[in-house]
This record gives C-alpha cells, structure tokens and sequence, in this order.
C-alpha cells in the first residue's frame, strides 16, 4: 500500500494541480471545496486509483512519483465523474458533507466538474513520459471516459426501465466504474515503462478489480451504515437504482419476495422509509447479500489470478489492496 510520506506526496501533487485553475474563478474555489483542502479534519476520497496506479508502477520497477502525474489526472476524472454523479443521482452527501451541487447549486457544479475533467486531461499532457506513449495514455483515458459516459448513462436509463436483465446491469457497471479502475491499472503500468501488451494485461487486471470494487459499493448501497459510507441508510434502494442485489434478485425465480421488490420498482419516485426497509428485508431473504458477496470475492479472486498468470504483483501490494476491498465498509 502506498506509504504515508508517499501519499502525502501525491496529495500535493493533486493539490498544485488543481491549484493551475485560474483563481480569479469561482470555479477553482469550487473544486478546491470538492477536495476538502482547506478542512483537515474533513473525510476525504479513499484515493485508490491512485493507489493502485503507484502499486503498479512499483511492481514495474518505478518508483512512486513516477505515478503521479497520470495519478492525478485520473483522480481528477474520477472525481469530476463524482460530482456530476450527485447531480444525476440528486444525492445530498459524500463523505459525510453536503455534495458540491448542494451546497453551490446545479450549474456551477457541473461548471466545476468540467473543469476538473479538462484539468486531468491537461495533467497527462504535462507528464514526463515521451510523445509516442503520451499519445497512448491520453488514448486509453480517453476510452475509458468514454466507457464510463456509457454505462453513466445506462445507469440512469435504468432508473425509468420496468426492468433490466443482470447481463445488462454487468454490462453498465463495467462502464461506469471497471473502465476507469481498468484504464489506471493500464496508466501505472505505461507511466512504468511498460510494454503495451503488458499494460494491457495489467488492464484486464484492473477490470476484474473495478467490478469487486462496484459491486461492494452497491452492498454498501444497500446495508452500509452512514457512519460508515457517509451517505443515508439504503441509499441505493430509495433511489430504486438497479444495483447488485436487485439486479440479482430479479434474475431469480419467481417469489413472493421477488414479486414484493418487482412491485416497489415499478412504482414510480423515492421509495418511503418503510418500502425500501421491506425491499432490503426481502433481499436478503431472497440471498442477495450473500450473493453479492460472492460475486465480489469472485472479482477479486479474478483480479488476483491475472495478476499471478502474468506475474504483476511483485512486492505483494496489488493483493494486499484487493483483499481490503472485498472488507472494505467505507
Ligand atoms: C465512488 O468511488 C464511485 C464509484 C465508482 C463506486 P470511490 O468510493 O472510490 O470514491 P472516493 O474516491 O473514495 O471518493
Ligand atoms: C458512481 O456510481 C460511478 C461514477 C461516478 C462514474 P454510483 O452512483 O454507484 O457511486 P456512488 O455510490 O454515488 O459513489
Ligand atoms: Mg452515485
Ligand atoms: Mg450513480
């Protein structure tokens, strides 16, 4: 795991990067209040594709900074993809405080999160590798970004579709959050040194992680606590988001309980408390807790054999990060 004097780099690193925003803008004032840099007691991201980027990097032979400048550019497009995020989910709180768009209002949010979008873009430029593999990285950001448009975008069609198959569900969390976990494991390798087919391989990896990752935060979704998640209880579900155990559950054979979560997500709004309780009860009647556990343990054991079979993890640290995700509870 990236260590404390080395993540404190980083955070600087990502702190005089967001500094090049013009601050006569309200905009730089925005982001910066998205990072939290002036509050440091405030909770802030967990930075893991950072981490896992610089976890890379080391198993190629670099060393940490070597990371960074791709790091923050993928940082930035992650949270610029969180602050749009709340927008279109209309969620109130991220860790554990008001969301920019809550506190600042829809159009200069989503001024802020473009900004932070060019911003990456710019970091990548600006890095030290060598025209050729410049090109390549800003390519695979690129897709990635484009990956996660799509399955953004899947996501938020789900919300008024009568219903949505397991493979379609798979299809967008693969877009939304895989392709990004896919494009850093791919970026730290690149930023490496790396061969592109051993970056790719790297890639494929990240894949595998970035649906444990997914599929995590949707149980988190469902049965995290907000001290926790830093959101309300069963966020997930009010929202009626087709997420994991939903998508799970509805694949299964027909039941009362299926039927009792069918009902309340063809209904139309916010589920009130009590629905939303009843549809989490019925859940994890139906094993869709379990089986989301499953399924993470799975993505992780995936993960874990790529990084084997290609022999990616020298020091152990990619493992190390993956098991903590499966536990993870934040
Ligand atoms: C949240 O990602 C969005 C998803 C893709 C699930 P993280 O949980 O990594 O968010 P931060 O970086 O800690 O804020
Ligand atoms: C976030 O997905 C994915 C992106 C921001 C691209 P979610 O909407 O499931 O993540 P959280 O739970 O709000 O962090
Ligand atoms: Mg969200
Ligand atoms: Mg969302």
């Amino acid at each position: 795991m990236l260590a404390t004097a080395a993540f404190e780099a980083f955070e600087s690193h990502l702190e005089r990067a967001v500094d090049q925003l013009d601050g006569a803008s309200p905009t730089k004032a925005l982001v910066r209040a998205h990072f939290a840099f002036d509050d440091p007691s405030a909770k802030r991201g967990k930075r893991l594709r950072p981490r896992i980027m610089v976890a890379v990097a080391q198993a190629e032979g670099a060393a940490a900074e070597t990371a960074f400048p791709a790091a923050t550019a993928v940082e930035l497009l992650h949270n610029f993809s969180l602050v749009h995020d709340d927008i279109e989910d209309r969620d109130d709180m991220r860790h554990g405080r008001a969301t920019l768009w809550k506190q600042h209002g829809i159009p200069a949010a989503l001024t802020a999160g473009d900004a932070m979008c060019a911003l990456a873009f710019t970091m990548l430029l600006e890095g030290p590798a060598d025209a050729e593999r410049t090109v390549a990285m800003t390519a695979c950001l690129h897709r990635a970004l484009y990956d996660l448009c799509r399955g953004q975008g899947a996501d938020i069609g789900f919300e008024t579709s009568p219903s949505v198959t397991f493979g379609e569900y798979l299809a967008m969390i693969e877009g939304k959050t895989a392709a990004l976990f896919a494009a850093s494991c791919e970026l730290g390798a690149l930023a490496a040194g790396a061969a592109p087919a051993r970056a790719a391989a790297y890639g494929r990896m990240g894949r595998a992680y970035g649906l444990a990752f997914q599929v995590r935060d949707d149980i988190l979704g469902t049965w995290g606590t907000p001290a926790e998640t830093g959101k309300p209880a069963g966020a997930d579900i009010r929202r009626r988001k087709w997420s994991f155990p939903v998508a799970w559950a509805m694949d299964g054979p027909p039941s009362r309980d299926r039927d009792r979560v069918a009902r309340a997500y063809s209904s139309i709004g916010e589920l009130d408390d009590a629905t939303a309780d009843a549809v989490i009860a019925a859940l994890e009647r139906l094993g869709a807790h379990q089986a989301a556990d499953d399924a993470c343990d799975a993505y992780v054991a995936q993960a874990a054999a790529a990084a084997i079979e290609h022999e990616l993890d020298g020091d152990g640290q990619l493992a190390e990060i993956f098991s903590s995700t499966a536990r993870r509870t934040a």
